[in-house]
């Protein structure tokens, strides 16, 4: 897609992934774009470049714009090699201009690459460059999303340019919010924030709700956020750092997530009645059979959801390693405000539950206990129990709901 003009003289000219469905193990079913940014002033300056699959791509949208060799600054936002596994194919066609980017930033480019022949100004939080017409202000955003991250803030066009932060993983052939709602779907847009904040950004809730507060303080006039993935926010830029927030703070659906895995069919015997409990209980439900799912749909919909059950079956006196591996990447996340429990089957000596709980307290989520276990396969009689299971968990989801969602 050619370069597309989003400020007067501020173009994307970014590129579009439409067939990646692994970004480094997170399962991107829509795609994804790799955005960058260019301002044509009297100091040419290009904001991140793209993976290095896709140089060619910017640098044709480059060359509509401008001669690359008269960039002057590159400004390197966020050195995960999506945004910047380009910078040698772009530095090769402006060798003379000075790369801005924060200390930590240099040290890890240093490490990628053979910068001796490049020229850096290392910038902290709160200076400023000038190019020309515009001023950039550079605010430094740590672990948002590694510790070299830093956004930065076009003064006179309102232009947040704000790396991974925003973000979502979808190729689309349109640039803003408003067209993508226009062609797709307001969910289908608010599912791919949830989805990219689920999987990239729960760990650091506080540090996003610090960084909002201090641009905030700052004063800052925001009418337009351009992430470095996804669409461009100009419809509506106040209400995705409301999203934010809320995601931050915590605020979710009243629901329940089953998610569970089977060996012989009884740990899934029980989801259905659990189910049933939740639903009659009035709280709406969803089951995800982790080896039927992607595990950044499991992780996207654990987060959408106030509750969760955990449903195993026991193998060698331990859970199954599927549910070992859902419980192992979520506890990476450091997931907070949930409650959750567990449930399934066991044929002799079980365990699998146990340690299911166990690692549920390593999470330090809150636990509702005891689980429900059956042996071999559920009866009629267990499939009551684990329908009263099911609601007696949803009445402690509307407690634990009506106490976190502030
Ligand atoms: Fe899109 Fe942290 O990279």
């Amino acid at each position: 897609m050619k370069a597309v003009e989003i400020k007067p003289d501020i173009y994307w000219v970014g590129a579009i992934d439409w067939a990646i469905r692994d970004f480094h193990g997170y399962i991107t079913q829509n795609g994804t774009t790799y955005n960058n940014y260019l301002i044509k002033d009297r100091d040419i300056t290009l904001l991140d470049t793209v993976k290095h699959d896709f140089h060619h791509i910017t640098i044709d949208n480059i060359k509509d714009v401008v001669d690359p060799s008269e960039i002057v600054n590159v400004v390197i936002n966020h050195i995960e090699p999506d945004h910047v596994s380009s910078i040698e194919s772009i530095m090769s066609l402006c060798p003379k201009a000075t790369i801005y980017i924060s200390e930590r930033g240099k040290k890890g480019l240093d490490r990628y690459f053979d910068t001796s022949q490049w020229k850096f100004k290392v910038v902290k939080n709160g200076e400023m460059l000038n190019t020309g017409k515009y001023n950039l202000l550079f605010l430094e955003t740590p672990m948002l999303h590694w510790p070299d991250s830093m956004v930065t803030y076009v003064k006179e066009a309102k232009l947040l340019i704000s790396q991974d932060a925003f973000g979502q993983h979808i190729a689309t052939t349109s640039r803003f919010d408003d067209e993508f709602i226009a062609c797709a779907s307001q969910f289908e847009l608010e599912d791919a924030v949830i989805d990219y904040y689920a999987n990239i950004l729960v760990p650091f809730g506080q540090l996003i709700k610090n960084k909002i507060a201090e641009i905030v303080k700052l004063g800052l006039e925001i009418d337009m956020i351009a992430p470095d993935h996804g669409v461009i926010w100009r419809k509506n830029p106040e209400k995705i750092i409301q999203t934010y927030l809320d995601l931050a703070g915590g605020k979710c659906n009243l629901s329940v997530s089953i998610i569970y895995d089977t060996m012989w069919h009884s740990t899934e015997q029980m989801t259905a009645p659990i189910m049933q409990g939740i639903k009659d209980e009035g709280v709406d439900c969803k089951v995800i059979k982790l080896r039927a799912t992607p595990m950044s749909v499991a992780v996207k919909e654990f987060w959408k959801a106030r509750g969760c059950l955990i449903g195993t079956p026991t193998i060698n006196n331990v859970m199954f390693p599927s549910v070992a591996e859902f419980l192992y990447h979520l506890g990476g996340l450091r997931p907070k405000n949930r409650i959750a429990g567990a449930f399934g089957s066991f044929g002799w000596g079980g365990g699998g539950v146990k340690e299911v709980y166990e690692m549920l307290k390593k999470m330090g989520l809150e636990v509702f206990e005891p689980g429900m276990q059956v042996q071999y396969k559920p009866s009629r009689e267990d499939k009551e129990k684990c329908y009263d299971f099911g609601r007696e968990f949803a009445k402690k989801v509307k407690e634990y709901h009506s106490e976190n969602n502030k």
